[in-house]
């Protein structure tokens, strides 16, 4: 039986020298590799209790959407800046290779709101911090994040030490 990081593919040097970096393109294109990604990650949220899924453009869409269709949950996207075309909230954060702008409609997320944060990977952690301040800023709360992979080496899981994080695959090194 294969498990999700037989689907996962490392291809190094992208996009600089010396990153490894971790390609899910090869999870989603096998019909069972996508099934158990999504699967895994839900269920992972199985015991919580939320009324919103939050997904970054452009890869927490993937996840983030079947994830929160599976479950009977609302899907609130997190994009890019300039995207959205309602009155919007932004953020500005670090990613792992520059800086970058977020934002999120300011009527999607209520005061009170549970909500879970769902990436394909944290790296930095950047991304993420950005996330949820966009979400507390609207009033709600952050009461779970998960991600498909998490590069355990640059350790972005120290900028979220207050949050209930999870990871499906783990890699040690970059
Ligand atoms: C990648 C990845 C995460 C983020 C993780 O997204 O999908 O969202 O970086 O990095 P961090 O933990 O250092 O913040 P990217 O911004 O490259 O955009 P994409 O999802 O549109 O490919
Ligand atoms: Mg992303």
């Amino acid at each position: 039986m294969k498990k999700i990081e037989d689907y996962i593919r490392t291809i190094p040097n992208f996009p600089e020298e010396g990153v490894m970096f971790r390609d899910i393109s090869t999870v989603l294109s096998d019909k069972d590799g996508l099934r158990m990604a999504v699967d895994q990650m839900a269920a992972s949220l199985g015991d919580e209790e939320f009324d919103t899924v939050v997904g970054p453009e452009s890869r927490g869409f993937i996840f983030g959407v079947p994830i929160a269709y599976n479950m009977h949950k609302a899907f609130v996207p997190v994009r890019k800046k300039g995207k959205l075309p309602g009155e919007t909230v932004s953020i500005e954060y670090d990613l792992e290779y520059g800086s970058a702008e977020l934002e999120v409609h300011k009527d999607a997320i209520k005061p009170g709101d549970r909500v879970a944060i769902v990436d394909d990977l944290i790296a930095t952690g950047g991304t993420t911090e950005a996330i949820c301040k966009l979400i507390e800023k609207l009033g709600g709360k952050v009461v779970k994040i998960v991600f498909l992979i998490e590069l355990e080496g640059l350790k972005g899981r120290d900028k979220l030490k207050d949050y209930n994080l999870v990871s499906i695959v783990k890699y040690p090194e970059n």
